[in-house]
């Protein structure tokens, strides 16, 4: 899947701007506040309809004016052309001019993959911003798993709301309490296996990934989850068990809202022992795993977008994760250093100098061979 062309009115700082983009590898360098990671935003906004950056949609919208539109023609088998433009009531879609009514079925139809340096936090913050990152990854492969984990939090609040009246009332037991918690199962182990199998897939390719990053092998996603290896039955039991903290406290102890995951370097945990760089080359191994995975389950390979990726990096590190790139691969490199890039020969390349919001200098570079 690939970006042709992209054109931009009125998005970010960008005012106007038409850019073609080079199938393999673009190299979009500039200034600190150029413009850089606008306009890779712009793809990523493009294909999921919001931004990566955590912001309302109004501030994608340049300052001054009241909308903004995000074209672009995506190659893939067929060729399509997707807008999107977002003013002060909303955004409205199309594809190939068509309305699309529900931008639900707008979305998933571009899939990107993306580093970003905030994706530090992936490793960094609390167990739900890992388990938010999953389940990005999890829903860009599987429509399906977002209405599940819609139908389980539904749950979740209903057993913690009835928790709360039990403790008014006085109750210690309910049947309707067990019809809750027989159902929350059912759908905690539904969430469970997927996140189990995705995990599993990535596990297949991300100590490969990081030992040619790095040199270094056994790196692990470890999964730690209450519902690992454990039958419905085993699962019941540990719900009651915990019911008299559940009651007391009104919420729920147990259950895959609670999951957490461990980048584990031979059973060292990198959040607490990782160093910077350590960390920064896990979640590129894991986002190069996430291609693999999504080119094995669905037959293409999304866009790579490296928002920033190599500022704090050495150089070793650098050429071995460009060596990594893969012709079939549409990648978008940000940078204000582009002397890092110097060695690129063996690639054919395009190269964007990005300067206040607008395009100064486009050149396009033959591999040697
Ligand atoms: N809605 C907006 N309207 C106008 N300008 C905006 C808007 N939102 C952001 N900007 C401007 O865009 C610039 C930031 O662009 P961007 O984040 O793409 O920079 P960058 O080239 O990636 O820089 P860095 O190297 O620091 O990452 C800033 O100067 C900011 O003021
Ligand atoms: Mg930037």
């Amino acid at each position: 899947m690939k970006v042709e062309f992209l054109q931009l009115y009125n998005f970010r700082n960008y005012n106007q701007l038409t850019i073609s983009f080079h199938s393999h590898l673009n190299l979009i360098y500039g200034k600190n506040g150029s413009g850089k990671t606008n306009l890779v935003e712009a793809i990523y906004v493009l294909g999921l309809t919001r931004s990566f950056r955590l912001v309302g949609d109004k501030t994608l919208i340049k300052d001054d004016t009241s909308m903004c539109k995000i074209m672009g023609r995506i190659v893939d088998k067929y060729s399509t052309d997707y807008q999107i433009l977002l003013n002060k009531e909303g955004k409205k879609v199309q594809i190939n001019h068509d309305k699309v009514a529900k931008i639900s079925d707008y979305i998933s139809k571009i899939p990107i993959v993306l580093f970003h340096p905030d994706d530090l936090r992936f490793i960094k913050d609390t167990p739900s911003t890992r388990r938010k990152n999953v389940n990005i990854s999890i829903s860009e492969l599987d429509l399906s798993y977002l209405r599940y984990l819609n139908d389980y939090n539904k749950l979740l609040k209903q057993r913690n709301s009835y928790l709360k009246q039990m403790i008014v009332n006085g109750n210690t037991s309910s049947n309707y309490l067990d019809v809750l918690t027989d159902k929350l199962i059912d759908y905690g182990m539904n969430i469970h296996l997927k996140r189990k199998e995705f995990l599993d897939l990535i596990n297949e390719y991300i100590g490969c990934f990081y030992e040619k990053i790095t040199g270094v092998s056994g790196l692990k996603l470890k999964y730690i989850s209450s519902y690992n290896d454990l039958s419905k039955e085993k699962l019941k039991d540990l719900y009651s068990k915990m019911l008299v903290k559940d009651i007391n406290f009104g919420k729920t102890h147990v259950g895959i809202h609670m999951d957490d995951l461990k980048f584990s370097l031979n059973d060292q945990d990198l959040k607490d022992y990782g160093s910077e760089g350590q960390q920064k080359n896990a979640i590129i191994a894991y986002k190069f795993s996430e291609l693999e995975i999504f080119k094995k389950m669905k037959g293409n390979y999304p866009i790579l977008i490296l928002d920033d990726l190599f500022s704090e990096l050495d150089l070793e590190k650098v050429q071995n994760i460009l060596k990594l790139l893969k012709e079939e691969v549409q990648t978008f490199i940000t940078t204000t250093d582009v002397t890092k890039f110097s060695f690129l020969e063996s690639f054919s390349y395009k190269q964007i100098h990005i300067q206040n919001g607008k395009v100064v200098e486009e050149s396009e570079h033959e591999r040697r061979k």
